[in-house]
């Protein structure tokens, strides 16, 4: 018989806490980079590419722990409509941690623009070159940044929720300290 994991594993806790900042931290850099001209987008661009790829290897590595692995159960008295929200929204969250580097990559691909990570290491393109698809994957990626920002929102409101009021072990066990 086997038991359901009461936390989750380090593996997966140092990958959410690591990647958190990281995405949090590209959407600040994506904002800057739109908002600033000249030298201070080139630099934040500069740092935008190869965080966003860096993601996108995370997240790839990360679903793998995550199929071997599963997740500790929300406590049983949590209603439905709950569980599911947490459901969709992490699934919604784990889709737009590869969605977004990915139409980043093919945006720049569609553009014509180099996808450099650094001095030297340059990308392949993963789009045809498109001024039409440019348009569209840019304005897809502003979007899904968008909708990526909103879920973080809830789901950070979610887990004030479960760790200030609800205190029932689900914010715990994304910190390591599940006791119950
Ligand atoms: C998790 C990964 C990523 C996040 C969260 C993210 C987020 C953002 C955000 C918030 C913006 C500003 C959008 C706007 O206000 O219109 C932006 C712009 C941009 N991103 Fe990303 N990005 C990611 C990955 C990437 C990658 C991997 C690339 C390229 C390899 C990339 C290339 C760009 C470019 C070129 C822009 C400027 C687009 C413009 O001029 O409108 N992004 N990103
Ligand atoms: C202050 C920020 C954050 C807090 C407090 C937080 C907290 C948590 C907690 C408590 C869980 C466990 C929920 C459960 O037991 O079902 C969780 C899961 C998760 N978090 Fe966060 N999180 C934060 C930021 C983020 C960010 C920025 C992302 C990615 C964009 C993210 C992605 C996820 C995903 C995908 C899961 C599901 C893990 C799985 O089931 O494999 N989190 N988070």
């Amino acid at each position: 018989m086997t038991t359901a994991p009461k936390t989750f594993t380090r593996t997966a806790r140092v990958l959410h806490w690591l990647m958190a900042v990281m995405v949090v931290a590209m959407l600040f850099i994506g904002v800057g980079m739109v908002a600033s001209v000249s030298e201070r987008h080139e630099w934040l661009l500069r740092i935008h590419k190869p965080l966003g790829i860096a993601i996108l290897l995370l997240a790839v590595v990360r679903l793998g722990v995550r199929l071997r692995h599963p997740p500790p159960p929300l406590p049983a008295d949590l209603p439905a409509v709950q569980k599911l929200a947490a459901f969709a929204s992490h699934w919604l969250l784990y889709f737009l941690m590869l969605a977004m580097p990915l139409i980043g990559w093919a945006m720049l691909s569609a553009g014509g623009y180099p996808v450099m990570l650094g001095t030297s290491l340059r990308l392949p393109p993963i789009f045809p070159v498109s001024a039409d698809a440019f348009a569209v994957l840019r304005h897809l990626h502003g979007a899904f940044a968008m909708l990526l920002f909103l879920t973080f929102l809830a789901h950070m409101a979610a887990a004030l929720y479960h760790g200030l009021i609800r205190r029932d072990g689900v914010l715990s066990g994304m910190l390591g300290r599940r006791s119950t």
